[in-house]
């Protein structure tokens, strides 16, 4: 019994028969359709292979795509949904601004175990663990459902960068964006959503960077990045981090080069107030600890005192072995209305040993070991707060601790950012797709 099916005076295969056509195996027809070098479509969870397209690759011959986009336009009116993989997952930031945007998510992975609970609490999905488990073999990259478009908040790792003349593989390997670059080398997405560190630009010397951006550019992507700070999205936290969206070349055409990805509106001066909690009771926010307040205190009953109101410290508080017994502890109010306390003084190299932020400026990033504190209402942002500083949806619980909650929403990306850089991606390959049409009927 075959599908096999004729339309439009052509044979059309499924994998499957296609392979045993050309007397190749399954996974390396699906290498050759994701490499582009035999055109193919997929219709609901079958691909299909027209014989025109079989010959020709037979006889070293190149097909032209046309006759496959007719299928693919045909088919985009069914099933309009852009198909996601959400890699290095954390608590779903990307998921939840792609959804936004009508995308469906086919995959998921995190291997941390309470990160994995919250996803599921909220999405409905277990992310799968260990994402090198999928990289290891053709057959495992091939559980990876078909997608079209990547997004990956990887960990940063420097690169043991051994020459430019190398493939991605050796440039790469050891680190994790190896994986995620093995996943994009097998499936060939239309687009791809990285997100990192703003320190990832100076990483190794740049060089860390770099062999990121050539080994996309050497898959076929031309790249759009930029530093976006959550601030100019009216959240009141600091954010900087880098956004790289990638678009496979033949889906670009030359006018889109120029292309910025939105930054937000640089006019903006969002307050912490506006997500702050009124009817928190000191129970369920937690306080700053008594030595800090007398601390905080003392600067202020003090600060006329010293010159430029940088004022130092009792010294004989802390140890004297210590930085802070040698060198001294010494607290600022910027005018930013930020209170933070050095080791050392301006003269010398001074080390940040705290900061406290007021509810009429903002926060600094979250992350995962630090959550802000405000020195004028005395407490700790509470969990729901920080949920608003990061764009979630305030009224989502939280299956795990509390310090398990602060640590994934620090690692997690602010969602209104990537709303706007999904936004920016879509437009992109929106204006791919009026391209094909015109090259298609012009
Ligand atoms: C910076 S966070 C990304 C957070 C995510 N973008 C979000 O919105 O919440 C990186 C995540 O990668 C996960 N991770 C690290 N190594 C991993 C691996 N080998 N396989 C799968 N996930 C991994 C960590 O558990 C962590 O949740």
């Amino acid at each position: 019994m075959t599908n096999k099916k004729t339309t439009q005076n052509m044979t059309v295969f499924t994998l499957k028969e296609a392979a045993a056509y050309l007397k190749i195996s399954d996974s390396t027809l699906y290498r050759n359709i994701k490499k582009n070098k035999i055109p193919a479509k997929k219709l609901g969870k079958q691909w299909r292979i027209n014989e025109t397209a079989l010959n020709n690759w037979l006889m070293g011959k190149s097909t032209n795509p046309n006759t496959v986009v007719k299928l693919e336009i045909k088919d985009k009116k069914s099933t309009n949904k852009l198909r996601f993989i959400d890699l290095f997952c954390g608590i779903g930031g990307f998921r939840r601004a792609a959804e936004k945007h009508n995308m469906e998510c086919v995959f998921s992975s995190d291997n941390d175990k309470f990160v994995q609970e919250t996803y599921s609490h909220w999405y409905g999905d277990k992310p799968h663990g260990d994402i090198t488990a999928f990289t290891e073999s053709e057959e495992e990259l091939n559980k990876i459902d078909d997608f079209d478009v990547l997004f990956a908040g990887f960990p940063c790792q420097p690169f043991s960068y051994a020459g430019r003349n190398e493939g991605f593989e050796d440039k790469t390997r050891g680190t994790l964006f190896f994986h995620v670059a093995k996943i994009l080398d097998h499936h060939k997405p239309k687009a791809l959503v990285l997100e990192n560190v703003k320190g990832l630009k100076s990483h190794n010397k740049g060089e860390t960077l770099e062999t990121i951006r050539e080994t996309l550019k050497e898959m076929g992507y031309t790249l759009f990045e930029d530093i976006i700070n959550s601030y100019h999205f009216n959240v009141p936290q600091y954010r900087e981090r880098w956004f790289c969206v990638g678009i496979r070349n033949d889906l670009i055409q030359n006018s889109i080069d120029s292309f910025k990805l939105n930054k937000g509106n640089m006019n903006l001066k969002p307050e912490l107030h506006s997500i702050l909690d009124n009817n928190i009771n000191s129970k369920n926010a937690q306080k700053i600890p008594l030595f800090e307040l007398d601390r905080i205190r003392y600067h202020f009953s003090n600060m006329k005192h010293f010159e430029n109101g940088r004022v130092q410290h009792d010294n004989s508080r802390y140890a004297p072995e210590t930085k802070k017994g040698k060198h001294g502890v010494y607290s600022f109010l910027k005018p930013d209305k930020t209170l933070r306390f050095h080791i050392g003084d301006v003269a010398k190299t001074q080390i940040q040993e705290a900061y406290y932020v007021h509810s009429n400026t903002y926060a600094p990033a979250i992350i995962a070991n630090r959550r802000p504190k405000l020195w004028d209402i005395q407490r700790f942002l509470t969990v729901r707060e920080c949920l608003k500083l990061q764009a979630f949806p305030e009224d989502l619980e939280f299956p795990v601790s509390d310090a398990q909650a602060f640590k994934q929403l620090g690692n997690s990306v602010c969602v209104a950012v990537v709303e706007s850089v999904v936004k920016d991606m879509l437009n992109i390959l929106d204006m791919a797709q009026s391209k094909t049409q015109l090259k298609q009927y012009g």
